[in-house]
């Protein structure tokens, strides 16, 4: 939302910022405005420490016993900076006599909630203004106020519209440069939504849309202790639309985790996206034995718990594998009371004979770039070179899921991004070097429309209300 009509006639600039004076009285006491503080000590955190802001920021709000309005509003403003930062940096860059790697890091912060205030709130200019100049006064003194104010001041004189106008790529010469700046991506990710999705255009404008805005709380009822309509009524959610487990909540709904069915281990937080790529490694039809299923990347265990639900249904018990020690610990909390076993191990290095399992999960460790709307600062922190290195672990880790599972039993590999070296690449070169046989896996979506042309399925937010998920179900031959 911006604060001035779109399409306006663009004001002339205010001039250059003064320099910073300095400030010779006392300090001002320290200003009672615990939503932004606890927005800008966050982004602090994410910038310094390389945090995570849905971590750091529920902390700080528990600690502060900050709730209702204030609550809302701190997390507003600390994920709509975190994900715009971009678009923020840009403006913010025009707007001051020196490149940003020369300003004051947490001149920085406060310049980047402000401009976002400004450019993608209804919060009036000059409460932006004020409020954010107040917060680097209290903490900073007045020289760097001074600053801060007059970049901002100079970023309040258009609106978002206007600056992108300004700053953008031509759409001409580079509608994937365009659309990225416009919605807030960093360009190379653009490029690989623009390659997953086949298009630079519309589909990608809509991707990239929808991925800028803030996602529901998806949950997931466990399967034998409370259906979908049941947990939907007792939180005041909708069922899902694609997943007969799922309820959406609306976005800004509160800590999901103080709901009572979330409490009783009842249901747990899950991406609709998530439930049903698990959901298909289930619906492949096999013959033989179905008692003894694999997650090989099990942690933090939300796919453990619903396929252990529902292997436990048919008494049976799902095996859970995971590297790291502290989200294997979660794995456990999470799957408490359910048919499983945790592994702390590398899953290339499990001691489980060839052949032991029927159905193998690889919901393998990924750049994420499907799941960048409920993980506010990662598209900035992201880097392209991430992205060989993941490749190649999971290339072999689903060549090892081949090898555990027993011939005609089925490995559904899964990633929780587009990004086509991450998905239809190591599929195609596992498919080819083991022989595995890769099945239609629309088939284990029903009645989820926009599949494509198969045989992978990818999810898109904008098509489907999930996070970009990619699922393939392959066989290994009898
Ligand atoms: C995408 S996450 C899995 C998410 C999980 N399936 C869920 O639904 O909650 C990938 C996980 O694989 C783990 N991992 C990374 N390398 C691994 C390896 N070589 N063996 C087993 N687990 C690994 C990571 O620590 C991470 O927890």
């Amino acid at each position: 939302m911006t604060n001035h009509s779109r399409g306006a006639s663009k004001p002339s600039r205010p001039s250059s910022p003064h320099p910073p004076r300095r400030r010779t009285g006392p300090a001002r006491p320290p200003v009672e405005d615990p939503a932004r503080l606890a927005a800008l000590e966050t982004l602090r955190a994410v910038r310094q420490r390389d945090a995570y802001a849905n971590l750091v920021l529920p902390q700080l709000l528990r600690e502060r016993r900050i709730t209702g309005r204030d609550a809302a509003l701190a997390t507003e403003l600390t994920y709509g900076t975190s994900r715009a930062q971009g678009l923020l940096d840009a403006v913010i860059e025009s707007c001051s006599d020196r490149p940003l790697s020369e300003v004051d890091g947490s001149a920085l912060d406060a310049l980047r909630l402000g401009a976002y205030q400004l450019l993608r709130t209804r919060i009036p200019s000059h409460a932006a203004v004020a409020s954010t100049v107040d917060l680097v006064r209290a903490e900073r003194g007045s020289g760097i106020a001074g600053f801060v104010n007059a970049v901002l001041r100079r970023v309040a004189a258009q609106d978002e519209a206007a600056w992108v106008d300004e700053l953008a790529p031509d759409p001409e010469t580079d509608p994937v440069g365009n659309l990225a700046f416009t919605h807030a991506h960093p360009r190379w990710i653009a490029q690989a939504f623009a390659e997953a999705l086949g298009s630079r255009e519309e589909p990608l404008k809509r991707a990239l849309e929808a991925d800028d805005a803030r996602p529901a709380v998806h949950l997931v009822a466990r399967p034998g202790e409370v259906s979908a309509d049941e947990l939907a009524a007792i939180t005041g959610g909708d069922v899902a639309p694609y997943s007969p487990y799922g309820v959406h909540l609306e976005a800004g709904a509160g800590d999901p985790g103080d709901l009572e069915p979330v409490r009783e281990r009842l249901a747990h937080v899950q991406d609709e996206g998530s439930q049903l790529c698990a959901l298909a490694l289930t619906r492949a039809p096999i013959e033989g034995t179905d008692d003894r299923w694999l997650d090989l990347c099990a942690g933090p265990g939300g796919k453990a718990a619903l396929l252990a639900a529902l292997v436990g249904l048919e008494g049976g018990e799902l095996i859970a594998v995971e590297k790291a020690p502290h989200r294997a610990e979660l794995v456990r909390k999470l799957t408490s009371g359910l048919p499983v076993t945790v592994h702390v191990a590398d899953g290339l290095e499990t001691d489980f004979v060839e052949g032991a399992f029927d159905r193998v999960l690889v919901d393998a460790p990924c750049t994420g770039l499907g799941a960048l709307r409920r993980r506010p600062e990662a598209r900035w922190r992201r880097q392209p070179a991430d992205v060989g290195t993941l490749t190649k672990l999971q290339r072999e880790l689903l060549t090892e899921a081949l090898r555990l599972v027993r011939p005609g039993g089925v490995v559904a590999y899964v990633v929780c991004s587009p990004h086509l070296s991450e998905t239809v690449g190591v599929v195609t070169d596992v498919a080819a070097r083991t022989g595995a046989e890769v099945l239609d896996t629309r088939e284990f979506f029903p009645g989820v429309p926009d599949l494509g042309e198969g045989p992978h399925v990818q999810l898109w937010p904008h098509l489907h209300g999930t996070d970009a998920m990619f699922c393939l179900v392959l066989r290994r031959p009898v």
